[in-house]
């Protein structure tokens, strides 16, 4: 459990912007204007901010990862958080050996399966019996060793009926649910899983984690990326926490996740920009969650006393007519676990909107919420029946004090998140 099977050395990553697009063809458009748009946004607020800039000399370079350095031993099972951005899917990358780094050193003593962004792994003309083939070949396998999984990783993904299709006409659930079926059987050393699980449906998700929990078990080495918090402090003991492009903190994972959920100091003033926490994989961009505000302020740990009302405004931007649109709010305690999850269905309430942009009001007059911090996770759905949710998830969303009730002042450290105020008590 002690010799490192991974040895990242001084690893840094600098991109060309506009260069490296157009050479990756699978990134869209929109990916690339929103990457534009970001480091321009990033760009102004550290100038405005007086920050030294991150970016490089030249305006058009970028660092997504500098000088990282850490060790991963045999039998770890490593989490990798960090906001949008961070460069989680840089390090996986090249950790994959998909990208070069552009300095420094990675020594991996294993064989790696990855399962990275949906696009990466497969060949796309190729049927999904031969992807198998041919992971498993650059996994190192023997046809019979690769053969004696066939059944189960066939059946563990659900895709029977279409396993001498090309994977390019599968859907993108069923893409993920045979990559992640062929990294999780052909028994690598060494699984390095990027996010992809945020595709799939709840159950797949679940299936997968339990897949990964048995992996785990069997004494392999796993480094786990997820922008779901809970998952990350379910599965894996330690943490690497990434904030732009550097280590931040490499510790326990109770450790490493507690400080990537304290409010930082400047949260209330000048939050993150939306996009850090928008989830992954979501709709074609049909309606986005532009803005947050609560109670009037940014998000951001807004302060809220006992028994004050909450205004939660959710700004839009449409880009295609909606029609029955499904908005979706999740409160969530200091430890992201959710405390009450609100639908727009459950009052009647559905979306039609023109394209352009759009507010919504939320306002819960009664908030039975005791004194903490709470975060906010929120989704707008295209439609009821189809899967398009954009998400944006573990917003940091406002904090009760409950300097104004005599019964907490008394007992400020309780611990629970439901207050109840009129409790009757009797004989
Ligand atoms: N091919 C690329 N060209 C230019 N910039 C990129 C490219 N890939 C990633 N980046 C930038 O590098 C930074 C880190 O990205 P990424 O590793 O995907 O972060 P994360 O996975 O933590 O969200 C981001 O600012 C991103 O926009
Ligand atoms: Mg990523």
């Amino acid at each position: 459990m002690s010799e490192p099977i991974i040895k990242v050395e001084g690893l840094s990553k600098r991109y060309i912007l506009g260069h490296q697009a157009a050479q990756e063809r699978y990134q869209s458009l929109r990916e690339a204007l929103s990457r534009t748009l970001r480091s321009t946004l990033r760009t102004t607020r550290d100038m405005l901010s007086g920050r030294q800039l991150i970016q490089g000399d030249d305006p058009e370079e970028f660092w997504a990862l500098k000088d990282v350095s850490f060790e991963v031993c045999k039998g770890e099972i490593l989490g990798v958080i960090g906001r949008n951005g961070a460069g989680k899917s840089t390090l996986l990358k090249i950790l994959s050996r998909i990208t070069e780094p552009t300095s420094g050193r990675v020594t991996i003593h294993g064989r790696v399966a990855s399962l990275l962004e949906v696009g990466t792994g497969f060949h796309p003309e190729l049927s999904g019996r031969e992807n198998i083939y041919l992971n498993g070949a650059i996994l190192g396998m023997s046809r019979t060793e690769i053969r004696s999984k066939f059944e189960q990783i066939v059946s563990f993904a659900e895709v029977e009926r279409f396993i001498d299709t090309p994977v390019k006409r599968y859907s993108s659930g069923m893409y993920v649910r045979l990559a992640f079926a062929v990294a999780a059987h052909l028994e690598p050393e060494i699984l390095i899983i990027d996010e992809v699980l945020a595709v799939g449906d709840i159950a797949f998700q679940k299936r997968c984690l339990g897949k990964i929990n048995d992996i785990a078990r069997n004494g392999r080495t796993i480094i786990f990326v997820s922008h779901d918090i809970a998952a990350v402090r379910k599965l894996t003991v330690n943490a690497l926490y990434l904030e732009r492009g550097s280590v931040k903190m490499k510790a326990r994972t109770e450790e490493v996740t507690t400080a990537y959920l304290k409010p930082q100091s400047g949260d209330q003033n000048s939050p993150e920009p939306i996009a850090n926490y928008r989830r992954p994989y979501r709709n074609e961009g049909v309606l986005e969650i532009v803005g947050v505000t609560i109670n009037g302020q940014p998000f951001g740990h807004v302060q809220l006393m006992i028994g004050e009302k909450l205004c939660i405004r959710i700004h839009l931007h449409i880009s295609k007519e909606v029609e029955s649109g499904l908005a979706s709010i999740n409160i969530l305690d200091s430890e992201l676990r959710v405390v009450s999850s609100i639908l727009s269905s459950d009052v009647g309430y559905y979306l039609n909107a023109k394209v352009g942009g759009r507010t919504i009001n939320l306002s819960l007059d009664q908030l039975s919420l005791a004194p903490g911090i709470y975060f906010l996770s929120l989704g707008f759905n295209q439609t009821v029946s189809t899967l398009g949710w954009d998400v944006v998830e573990n917003l940091p969303g406002f904090t009760i004090d409950g300097s104004n009730n005599k019964a907490w002042m008394m007992r400020p450290d309780r611990p629970g998140s439901m207050l109840i105020q009129a409790a009757n008590w009797s004989e």
